[in-house]
């Protein structure tokens, strides 16, 4: 248009470039220089991504160190372990995985648009990671655990937002199973989120690394904080062990201590919902001196018997619903739940029975209980639409709490009589 308007009088054999005394060719120009601009930037961007895709394939295929917690608190005990140097090899290692687990999640869990959230805060974290120097100075560790913490709080949603995924799937297949099911022509029998095969073990092996990779960041930003030798405390009056915290890891931790504090807020839950709250009787069965010590964190111990005990209180009103004059949930007369904790005067391990007489679980669920988003709640959470903000009624109670006993070689056993 620009050249009918004025039509140019070029010698023969002038360059194109002679165009540019026209206004708004020089636009022109202008917009195509910024458009190869724009390309030559997505393409480094491309490229880089691919570079990145490349590393974490790398890292992706070296083994895993499996961690042992008497093992890492010998080690932090050593004021010439470093530390630092080791999660700066073991922490991207840790992501890679995550990051190819991900990709192989099955039954279409995969292409959910919440796991693609999560690849992106993983692989943002693997580069923050392996682009910052391996520590070799106090400045460079200073640097690293920088890092290190900011890639902490990015993390923060990855549990939630992976539970978010797990409930588009299951709400896809749902929609898919109810539409067909209506339609008598079709007889297609649809499965369930709970018949897809490996998904409990993809997601068991995912959240376990993610609780890895979040124990040993911990450790290191809490050990560079304090010195282990500044954390040995003297023996208590009348405890048999003395109390040492190793970063986060509490060598002598009072079994006795951490189930009560668990009850008190399990039962501020239950009277939060219900009014009321059934006894919970605490027994410690079989230690000599009254007291049971492991070597744990507190945090993981407390987390795993809230859960237990909230199910527990919960069955136990569910089975037991009894109403006084005022129409009040009355608690009076149900049965307790119980704790017991049985050391078999074992100075590793130490078991932790928590009972109820809630009606039990039907042999049918008894296969599904552990899996993730299983609940019997009446009005569970997966029926709004609003994005949740806890995980609470969501069935992640019991699989979590599995995966925080497994971390360090522990586990959660289920009996229903
Ligand atoms: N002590 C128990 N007695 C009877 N049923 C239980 C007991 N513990 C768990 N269950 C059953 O297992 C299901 C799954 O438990 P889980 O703790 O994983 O999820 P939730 O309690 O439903 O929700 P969340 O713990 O995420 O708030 C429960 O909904 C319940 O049906
Ligand atoms: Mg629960």
């Amino acid at each position: 248009a620009v050249l009918r308007r004025r039509p140019a009088v070029l010698p023969a054999g002038s360059p194109l470039v002679q165009f540019r005394h026209c206004p708004g060719t020089t636009l022109e120009i202008r917009r195509m220089k910024e458009e190869v601009e724009s390309l030559r930037h997505r393409c480094e961007l491309l490229e880089q991504q691919q570079q990145t895709q490349r590393l974490i394939k790398f890292y992706a295929s070296v083994k895993r160190t499996p961690i042992d917690i008497d093992q890492v608190v010998e080690k932090c005990r050593d004021p010439t372990y470093r530390q630092d140097v080791f999660c700066h090899r073991e922490l991207p290692v840790i992501l890679a995985h995550m990051i190819a687990m991900l990709d192989q999640l099955p039954g279409g869990l995969v292409a959910m648009k919440n796991v693609g959230k999560v690849r992106a805060m993983l692989s943002s974290a693997f580069l923050a990671v392996t682009e910052c120097p391996v520590p070799q100075s106090e400045k460079q560790g200073a640097e690293f655990r920088k890092v290190l913490e900011r890639v902490m709080g990015e993390l923060e949603p990855v549990v939630q937002t992976m539970a978010l995924a797990v409930l588009e799937l299951r709400k896809l297949l749902t929609m898919h199973r109810q539409a067909l099911n209506d339609d008598k022509a079709t007889r297609i029998k649809l499965r369930s989120l709970h018949d897809v095969p490996d998904l409990q073990y993809s997601l068991d092996e995912f959240y376990l690394a993610f609780v890895q990779f979040k124990f040993l960041s911990l450790q290191l930003l809490q050990m560079a904080g304090s010195s282990s030798s500044e954390n040995a405390k003297e023996p208590e009056k009348g405890k048999a062990e003395p109390e040492e915290v190793v970063g986060i890891v509490d060598t002598g931790i009072d079994l006795l201590e951490v189930v009560r504090s668990a009850r008190h807020n399990a039962e501020l839950v239950c009277t939060e919902h219900h009014g009321d709250c059934p006894d919970i009787d605490i027994e410690l069965a079989d230690a000599d001196d009254g007291r049971a010590f492991v070597s744990h964190l507190s945090d993981h111990l407390n987390y795993i018997l809230v859960e237990l005990i909230k199910n527990s209180l919960r069955a136990t009103v569910d089975t037991h619903m009894a109403r006084n004059s005022l129409g009040m949930v009355d608690c009076s007369d149900m049965p307790p739940v119980k704790v017991r904790i049985v050391t078999n005067k074992s100075p590793d391990t130490a078991t932790v029975i928590v009972s109820d007489q809630g009606g039990g679980i039907p042999r049918e669920d008894m296969e599904k209980i552990m899996s993730y988003t299983y609940t019997s709640a009446p009005k569970s959470a997966h029926d709004g639409d609003e994005e949740p903000t806890l995980l609470a009624g969501y069935g992640y109670g019991l699989p979590m709490s599995r995966i925080h006993a497994r971390i360090f070689g522990g586990d959660i056993m289920l009996h229903s009589t």
